[in-house]
């Protein structure tokens, strides 16, 4: 109760629970607040065990008000980490009002609860996705905002509350994350991305089909204005991600105010690329074959990181071997997922 502690919404997930670990890790105290909708509570047993720390696992939702009340009362919250949200863009399209239920209500339960307990520290997951088809790359965050689909939709109105919200109240103290591509997972293999069903993203389709769960992967479309007509993007490993997390945490200590930054390599690697990055350091190889274009895709996305390397003083540490090696040693320790 006494202790200053970070609560963390949707910590269970991917990307919350490798943050969990640098946040425990940089020496933080933490309260998890997940519904458990896209993820499992093994997840952060395994955070304990790999840090050795323990800390509150709430099973709830961000838009239950009396719990969010419960929460900023029995502890003492010195900020919020928000990642809690949906983030299929294909299900955003078909379902927007569970997307702009889930997101932008969700969120604004939260900074209402946060505004009761006048809590003013707040570090939002964003996306790149904020920036629409790329007008050029690399992009910074000054690149015109634009959103394609309900799930950007959901990130881009967050985003400005958010600056609406800052302007409103100067001792706000927030911090967009504009997240590239993560991929990879902890060194340990313990903890990783674990999506339900189909997934909708690349580096989970290969270790499926790598381990054995899928036939063939879909390279949507060889016809971009890349080096070999595979789509471009910057693949960022998760625990660089996370580690950035905890470097806006500091940076909000000193400032009043909104920034956005990107968080990502600032190299982009084709579809191609990161297959054949993946054989080689897995020796496993991955039938693939060529479909159409997927709707919505650009042809290329690379982050300009500066900004975070100037303000945040962090830059990503790991290449994309590495990101293949940690994705495929979680998938073959969890061939099954967490169940
Ligand atoms: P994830 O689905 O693994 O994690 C999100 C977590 O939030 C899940 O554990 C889910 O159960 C929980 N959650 C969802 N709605 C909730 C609610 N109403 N109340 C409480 N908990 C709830 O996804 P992730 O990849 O870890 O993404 C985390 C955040 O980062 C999301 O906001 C996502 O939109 C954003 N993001 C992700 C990526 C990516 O490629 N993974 C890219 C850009 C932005
Ligand atoms: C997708 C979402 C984006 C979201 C991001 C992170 C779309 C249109 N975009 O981005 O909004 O922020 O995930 O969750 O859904 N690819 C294949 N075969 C596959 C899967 C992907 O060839 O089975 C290609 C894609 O065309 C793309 C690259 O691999 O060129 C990366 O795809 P993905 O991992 O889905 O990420 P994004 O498209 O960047």
């Amino acid at each position: 109760m006494h202790t200053n502690c970070i609560l963390v919404t949707g910590a269970a997930g991917y990307i919350g629970s490798h943050t969990c670990i640098e946040l425990l890790e940089a020496g933080y105290h933490i309260i998890s607040l997940d519904n458990l909708s896209n993820s499992h509570s093994i997840a952060l047993q395994k955070v304990q065990e790999i840090t050795g720390k323990t800390f509150p696992i709430i099973e709830g939702d961000i838009r239950d008000k009396e719990l969010l009340d419960q929460l900023f009362n029995n502890y003492k919250i010195d900020a919020v980490m928000h990642f809690a949200g949906l983030k299929a863009v294909g299900e955003s399209v078909e379902n927007p009002l569970i997307y702009y239920d889930n997101n932008v209500k969700g969120t604004i339960e939260l900074l209402q609860a946060m505004q009761r307990h006048h809590v003013k520290k707040l570090v939002f997951s964003s996306s790149a996705t904020v920036y629409g088809i790329p007008k050029e790359v690399p992009i910074d965050e000054t690149h015109p905002l634009n959103a394609i689909n309900p799930y950007g939709q959901t990130k881009l109105i967050i985003e400005r509350m958010l600056q609406d919200i800052a302007q409103a109240d100067t001792e706000s103290r927030i911090a967009l994350l504009r997240y590239f591509n993560p991929i990879g997972a902890h060194e340990s293999g313990k903890i990783g991305e674990n999506p339900s069903g189909t997934p909708n993203n690349l580096m989970p389709y290969i270790t499926q089909v790598a381990v054995g769960k899928r036939q063939e992967l879909s390279i949507f479309g060889d016809d971009y204005e890349t080096v070999d007509g595979t789509g471009i993007r910057d693949y960022i490993h998760v625990v660089d991600l996370a580690k950035g997390h905890v470097k806006a945490l500091e940076y909000l200590s000193d400032y009043k105010g909104i920034e956005a930054f990107n968080l990502g390599t600032g190299k982009g690697h084709t579809v191609l690329e990161l297959i054949q990055t993946f054989e080689k350091v897995t020796g496993k190889k991955i039938p693939y074959k060529i479909t159409n274009r997927r709707p919505g895709d650009s042809a290329i996305c690379y982050a300009n990181t500066t900004k975070a390397q100037q303000t945040l003083h962090w830059k990503a540490q790991f290449n994309i071997d590495k990101m293949c090696q940690d994705s495929w040693h979680f998938q073959t320790n969890n061939p099954n997922g967490y169940e």
